[in-house]
């Protein structure tokens, strides 16, 4: 702000926002209105006229695409511009509908665009706001409508219609909510155990080929990827417990661990984590073995190997679930139960909930 040689503030350059004697500013007014082309000649006018049923009628044209398209360019039976079934049946079916419906669409709102601008009036008008609350009379004379439609429906004198009516509109939700019944069985404990929970002792076998591994076969830094060795193609709802029991191997100097629960749960420095990502559920497979984290490639979640695999990194809340593995009389690996905890996303009360171990088998 300038500042008069006194140090008073200047009024220079505010004249036009001066308040008016007794307080308030004055009313800018409106600009002066600009005729348009329409509104000048009527050569003009009738052009603009044409154009907007012009663009109606190409919105018409477009639905007569997408109707036609609709039965003779059709993605699997009838198609004049490919053979029947065939993949370029389908992309010309979508092509002509979209383009159809599109146009069919784009014609309606440009047409009342253009007769908005060029013919409708666009003279600005100012209405004086009224009062919002109603005069006495106004607000007496809707009470006595009200009152009336209320005598002369009778819903005071016909308590049942009322209470009829009542739980009708009750039980009109419920048919909504009747075919959630239908949705299929509860999960039970299905997701609360894994085939390694309920086939315990199961050896850790290499995911694909199912050989199983032996401890000395895991060296330093290395991960491997595992399924339980007795899952096979005769086991029922294979693919569901496949993603369930899906695991990784690492093996990591001992010295490094931070976190003492989570080295009982292995052998020499082998740790076993579940490969379920506990955001939503991608397979954690990459393993960085210079800082011993494993990277969830779908949001970049990060597990620190060395700590339980807590997350250090990313949008998961909780660690990977670690499988307990032992070592059997020959020297492979073996896991005598579950996980510790659910694998996968978490839901309802999960961060709650008792160990997967604990868990009570489905029936
Ligand atoms: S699924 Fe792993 S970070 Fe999102």
């Amino acid at each position: 702000m300038n500042n008069t040689p006194d140090g008073s503030p200047s009024s220079r350059g505010l004249s036009a926002v001066a308040p008016k004697e007794g307080g308030g500013f004055p009313n800018p007014g409106l600009p002066p209105h600009v005729p348009r082309q329409a509104d000048l000649s009527k050569v003009a006018e009738k052009r603009a006229e044409r154009i907007v049923a012009t663009m109606f009628l190409l919105s018409v044209v477009g639905t007569v695409v997408f109707i036609a398209a609709y039965f003779v360019v059709t993605p699997t039976g009838m198609n004049i511009f490919a053979e029947e079934g065939s993949p370029s049946a389908l992309w010309w079916s979508n092509l002509v509908t979209g383009l159809g419906f599109a146009a069919a669409m784009f014609f309606i709102g440009a047409a009342a665009v253009h007769w908005a601008k060029t013919l409708m009036p666009d003279d600005e008008m100012v209405e004086e706001r009224h009062d919002i609350r109603s005069s006495d009379e106004t607000r007496e004379a809707a009470v006595g409508i009200i009152t009336d439609g209320l005598e002369e429906s009778g819903i005071a004198r016909r308590p049942l219609i009322v209470t009829a009516m009542v739980a009708s509109l009750v039980a009109l939700p419920i048919a909504v909510l009747a075919p959630l019944s239908t949705l299929g069985p509860l999960p039970g404990n299905k997701l609360h155990h894994t085939f390694w929970g309920q086939h315990p002792r199961q050896r850790l076998a290499r995911d694909h080929d199912g050989t199983p591994i032996k401890l000395s076969d895991v060296a330093l830094n290395s991960i491997f990827h595992v399924m339980p060795e007795g899952l096979n193609h005769e086991t029922p709802h294979l693919l569901e417990e496949r993603a369930k029991a899906a695991a990784v191997i690492v093996r990591i100097d001992p010295a490094l661990s931070k976190n003492e629960q989570s080295a009982s749960m292995g052998v020499e420095g082998v740790l076993a984590f579940s490969k379920i990502c506990t955001h939503v559920g991608c397979p954690v497979a990459l393993y960085e073995q210079q800082t011993h984290h494993m990277l969830c490639p779908c949001h970049q979640s990060t597990f620190d190997v060395t700590d339980g695999a807590k997350v250090i990194f990313g949008p998961a809340h909780r660690p990977l679930p670690q499988l307990p593995i032992e070592v059997d009389d020959e020297g492979y690996l073996v896991a005598p139960g579950d996980f510790t905890e659910p694998i996968g996303p978490s839901f309802w009360n999960i961060h709650k909930d008792k160990p997967m171990s604990d868990a009570p088998k489905d029936k």
